[in-house]
């Protein structure tokens, strides 16, 4: 069980590096971009982006965050409602009709994903590897 979610939590981190890139290929978007020029740039991004995003925060919801229980406490579920927030500016980027829009969101979502990212690494991840005897 522990060595599961050991191996979870190193899977995770490197879904983390993935995210990363993806953000900052993001952040390459040329601006005055038109809709077809962003969409063509985000179907690169999307694998990661949208599936894996959505496998990776249903992870941490529904395996790591039940796991660990009282041991992070009240982080997760902060942790839990900014995942509701990314997957909306996700849905944003991806969906919306507007390349305004699209370009909003693209900056919310890299402001958020990489600063929860930044937490959970240095908190989160730790002390549950601290917590299940990993380190
Ligand atoms: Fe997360
Ligand atoms: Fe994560």
């Amino acid at each position: 069980m522990a060595t599961d979610l050991l191996s979870l939590i190193d899977q995770l981190e490197l879904e983390h590096r993935q995210m990363r890139d993806a953000l900052a290929h993001l952040g390459e978007m040329p601006a005055g971009a038109d809709l077809a020029a962003v969409a063509a740039a985000l179907r690169d991004l999307a694998p990661v982006l949208v599936a894996g995003l959505d496998e990776h925060s249903a992870a941490e919801d529904d395996v790591l965050f039940p796991a660990l229980g009282a041991a992070v406490g009240s982080a997760a579920e902060v942790f839990r409602a900014e995942h509701v927030d990314i997957r909306a500016w996700r849905d944003q980027l991806f969906g919306s009709s507007s390349v305004d829009d699209r370009l909003r969101a693209g900056t919310e979502l890299r402001e958020l994903l990489e600063d929860h990212m930044d937490r959970e690494e240095a908190m989160l991840f730790p002390s549950a590897r601290e917590w299940l005897g990993g380190e």
